[in-house]
């Protein structure tokens, strides 16, 4: 059976697959703006599709797409079916994209042209009236960081009385604490707090979410995730990818902006919080927070950034960061940054999360690994001289998603010589179903209203606080940048970090 057709007996067979049985969201409209750019076409459409095929939307509901670009209604479809064809993990089937395609609308606009605001409105209403969605909306603000405050404005303006409104902002949420403290300032003129919805993608990952399962649905691990058993933790997200066509975007991010404040955070969080009391959104939200609160400030020695320049990336030559277009000649902006991190509260005092994020590096891998101490007397001689590696606990989080303890096994045959091997869970062996893009999570919680998954504001200003910190003590120096060829794990820089206490990056 196809894949397809496999997850749709499941959804439909609640005895078959039992794992994500969920209610369905209630009527509603989704309103994309920034419906021509590149996150519509390559991931919210072929995860709104994926979603139409497991029958996971809104058994009423609409989408309108909204943006500069000039297109009618039937060209939007079109346009979205070609996305759905070259992006999706499900293949195209007809019955599902002719349900979807019938409540599909586009508005041409500038998103300060009254006349495109009325026809949104009429757009709505005449949706509401053929598609029975309730006056109930989500709005999607797919659009560049400098236009999210207004449009919060004016959506907020604009409120209906009937039904319920949800607002989904895409990353990065500010450039900095102050700016991001503004802008929650103006969205929480027209916007609860409830109500907003504020993406980080990782969030939305199967195996990031499986460090909360591991942790907190197996009792073998949660009494020695601490000080006592645990050495250090190593958290890498690393791309072979440069910065691709986003040069303006990334001259003004950099690695610190666009990966670290956010995705990386996240995974660190995730990792150091205690048990939550329950899995509600506030609760787990809580604890991620705490964590952020405890994080020691790093000092300039504890924290490395990196350019790439030319190198060798999966056998290919490429141009280093200043070299590519649009890019100045000059650029000081970092592709990567390592630091050696404290989580400064009773349970990891002391324990050092050491974490990398970069482009151009040797190959894709996000990787959170928990690196347990040492046995305390290794009874075989053999052992003492060969030393045994310490146990690691290795949660891939892509590719090969899954997770591997590290320990010491027998080598068969004569005499006591121990080498290490994994114990390894593939999430591909262990379950029958592909794994979910994160984008159909997200947008299937925001039609939900489960905002568990979604970073909260305070949540945002801690991140902040822990980046404007370590981007001033960069206000004093100047590295000569490019200091790390493409393909390489970083400037020889972030190897001394971890070699100065004895420790050393894993490599596979
Ligand atoms: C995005 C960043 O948030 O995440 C990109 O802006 C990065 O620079 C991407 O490439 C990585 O996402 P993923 O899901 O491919 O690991």
């Amino acid at each position: 059976m196809a894949e397809t057709d496999q997850a749709v007996v499941e959804a439909e067979n609640p005895l078959l697959e039992g794992l994500r049985l969920r209610r369905r969201p209630d009527p509603c409209a989704l309103v994309i703006f920034g419906a021509s750019g590149d996150l519509t076409t390559r991931k919210l459409f072929p995860a709104i599709y994926s979603l139409a095929v497991r029958r996971l939307l809104p058994e009423r509901f609409a989408i309108v797409g909204i943006a500069r670009t000039e297109e009618s209604d039937e060209d939007f479809r079109q346009r979205m079916r070609e996305a759905v064809e070259e992006h999706s993990r499900d293949e195209l089937r007809e019955d599902v994209w002719q349900e979807l395609a019938a409540g599909m609308r586009y508005v041409t606009s500038e998103f300060d042209d009254p006349g495109g605001w009325e026809r949104l409105t009429r757009a709505l209403n005449a949706l509401d009236a053929e598609r029975g969605t309730n006056g109930n909306r989500v709005y999607y603000l797919a659009v560049p960081p400098g236009a999210i405050a207004n449009l919060a404005d004016e959506l907020g303006k604009r409120r209906e009385t009937e039904g319920w409104t949800r607002l989904v902002v895409e990353k990065p949420f500010g450039r900095d604490r102050a700016s991001a403290t503004d802008l929650n300032e103006r969205i929480h003129c027209h916007f609860s707090e409830r109500e907003i919805f504020r993406i980080d993608h990782y969030l939305g990952k199967e195996t990031v979410q499986n460090m909360l399962a591991l942790r907190f649905a197996n009792g073998i691990f949660e009494p020695i995730w601490n000080r006592q058993f645990v050495d250090h933790v190593q958290i890498t997200v690393a791309e072979s990818i440069g910065i691709e066509d986003r040069a303006e975007f990334y001259e003004q991010a950099g690695a610190i902006r666009d990966i670290f404040q956010n995705h990386l955070l996240q995974l660190l969080a995730l990792t150091a919080m205690e048990p939550p009391i329950d899995f509600t959104a506030d609760s787990v939200r809580n604890e991620k927070v705490k964590v952020l609160r405890s994080m020691q400030t790093p000092g300039p020695s504890t924290v490395v950034r990196g350019q790439y320049g030319r190198g060798f990336v999966e056998g290919e030559e490429v141009a280093g960061y200043r070299e590519e277009p649009r890019v100045a000649p000059d650029s000081m902006t970092e592709t990567f940054v390592a630091a050696e991190l404290y989580v400064d509260n009773w349970r990891w005092a002391d324990t050092p999360f050491y974490v990398r994020v970069g482009k151009r590096l040797p190959r894709r891998e996000t990787t959170i690994a928990i690196h347990f101490k040492r046995a305390p007397h290794p009874p075989f001689e053999e052992l003492a001289a060969e030393g045994l590696r310490p146990n690691v606990l290795i949660v891939q989080v892509q590719p090969d998603e899954g997770v591997s303890l590290a320990i010491g096994a027998k080598v068969p045959g004569q005499g006591m010589t121990i080498r290490t091997v994994h114990m390894d869970f593939l999430y591909g062996g262990a379950f029958r179903t592909g794994l979910p893009e994160a984008y159909e999570r997200l947008i299937l919680d925001t039609l939900l209203g489960d905002a568990t998954l979604f970073t909260r504001a305070d949540e945002v200003d801690e991140q902040w606080a822990l980046v404007d910190a370590i981007v001033a003590a960069w206000q004093r120096d100047r590295p000569g940048f490019p200091n790390y060829d493409a393909g390489t794990w970083g400037p020889p820089s972030a190897e001394e970090l971890l070699a100065r206490a004895g420790r050393a990056w894993r490599r596979n």
